[in-house]
């Protein structure tokens, strides 16, 4: 801050308060830093929550900042309307992950935004000034999610912050234009830092650094998701769903969607950790148990919606698979450690529990697929008298051991895969896309539910 600017904070401040607290605080100045050199703005904007009447806009900023959207139905934002960070009250200022939550948007219709951030000095009290001001010149377009929408979607899953990989599902996705993605979780590893969060989510060390800012993302959390510190708090990069889209019961439900699409509904669930929160190696500090028997009461009310029960096509995504037939793969119900000489691993390559609360419930809605991932093995589960539903378990990170046949024959699902649905022929029809070979996998096209 410059003396003259000092000076004119301190007369401002004594004569808006007057406060003993406040003169003193006044009367102590700092010299605070000069603005910091290069931009502020630095990723760009991430769509987060695809839903009808709502969307996240996340982006990084590399100081304390303001940040906020410009989003309006006209190309040239003539019609634009501000919005910023954070909710009532307060604004969200922060100084590395600027969250703009919009609402108030309607279904299937496209709009245009940019981003901008005021750099904000801040020494305490009411001594804080905007330092200056930036606008990303882009301007970007996306569309809200609703019955009138193009029923196309695609997953990726386990993509483990491994680059080669992930770009070139990102690649794939660009090239299939989808109206929304689904990360179906361990997008991490185990992350102790908001910058390790940033670099996953906001700047990937790939090509077509702005992914996700014209194709909105929802996430279904995986087990690695919920690992290490930072990502105990991972909606401080990969925020909530609007407060109003969920019920007062459902308040900690951040991630769960229930998304209408054209003839497809989507459902998002989270299956929580790989081990029982009873494991010694988790300290008592997990608490998946309660969080899958809250998810159950919410997917019951989902199902229930009206644009969710009347969709002709009901699609449920989650991170561990709900169905295995392996008598070798641990169901992850086993109390208290997670071990059963009878199992290949001591952690969940399925979740039994998840099956039991949310089966039920699908199976009665007519859900006709599940699409998981975790294993890092893609699988189809074709349909049998006794599950209504298919299953597909999405390949993970791994490139086929250097692309090596033989290691491939061993192992015939261990390669990336981009999973795409779209609506052909008033048919739910489902591409799988496998990363390493550029080729379409399998395809499997399904009936409407009655
Ligand atoms: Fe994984
Ligand atoms: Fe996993």
């Amino acid at each position: 801050m410059k003396r003259r600017d000092f000076i004119k904070t301190s007369a401002l401040l004594a004569a808006a308060a007057g406060s003993g607290e406040l003169m003193k605080a006044a009367a102590m100045p700092t010299e605070p830093e000069e603005p910091a050199d290069g931009p502020l703005l630095v990723s760009a904007p991430m769509l987060q929550n695809f839903a009808a009447t709502s969307i996240g806009v996340a982006f990084a900023v590399s100081s304390l900042a303001n940040g906020y959207v410009l989003i309006g139905e006209q190309p040239d934002l003539s019609d634009a309307r501000k919005v910023l960070c954070g909710g009532y009250r307060v604004t969200d200022i922060d100084d590395r992950v600027i969250r703009v939550r919009i609402t108030g948007l309607k279904p299937a219709t496209q709009y245009y935004y940019r981003i901008g951030a005021d750099r904000i000095q801040y020494d305490g009290g009411y001594r804080m000034k905007i330092l200056g001001n930036e606008e990303d010149p882009h301007i970007y377009r996306f569309t809200t999610a609703g019955a009138k929408g193009d029923a196309h979607f695609c997953v990726i899953n386990d993509t483990h912050a491994r680059w080669e990989p992930f770009g070139l599902a990102i690649e794939k996705i660009a090239e299939l234009a989808p109206a929304c993605v689904i990360w179906n979780g361990d997008a991490c590893n185990v992350e102790e830092t908001v910058e390790d969060q940033i670099r996953i989510f906001l700047k990937p060390d790939i090509e077509r650094k702005d992914y996700a800012s014209e194709t909105p993302y929802l996430f279904c959390p995986g087990n690695h998701d919920d690992r290490g510190m930072a990502n105990r708090h991972l909606e401080r990069v990969w925020m909530f769903r609007q407060p109003e889209e969920r019920l007062p019961r459902d308040w900690d439900l951040g991630r769960n969607f229930a998304v209408r699409q054209g003839d497809m509904a989507l459902i998002g669930l989270d299956t929580a950790e790989d081990k029982l929160d009873t494991n010694p190696i988790f300290a008592g500090l997990f608490t998946s148990g309660p969080y899958r028997e809250a998810q159950t009461e919410w997917l019951r009310d989902a199902l229930a919606r009206e644009e969710i029960r009347t969709a002709p096509y009901l699609v449920a995504f989650c991170h561990i698979p709900l169905f295995d037939d392996n008598p070798r793969h641990n169901p992850g119900d086993l109390a208290p450690a997670d071990k059963d000489p009878q199992y290949s691993t001591d952690f969940a390559l399925w979740q039994r529990t998840c099956a039991q609360l949310w089966a039920p419930l699908l199976e009665e809605a007519g859900c006709q697929l599940v699409i998981t991932a975790h294993q890092h093995r893609y699988r189809y589960d074709a349909p049998t008298d006794n599950r209504s539903w298919a299953q597909i378990v999405g390949g993970g990170p791994e490139m086929g051991s250097s692309g090596s046949d033989s290691k491939r024959r061993e192992d015939p699902g261990e390669f990336p895969t981009v999973i795409e649905g779209r609506i052909r022929h008033r048919r739910l029809e489902i591409l799988v896309h496998n990363l390493v070979t550029n080729t379409i996998q399998d395809r499997f096209t399904f009936r409407p539910r009655r």
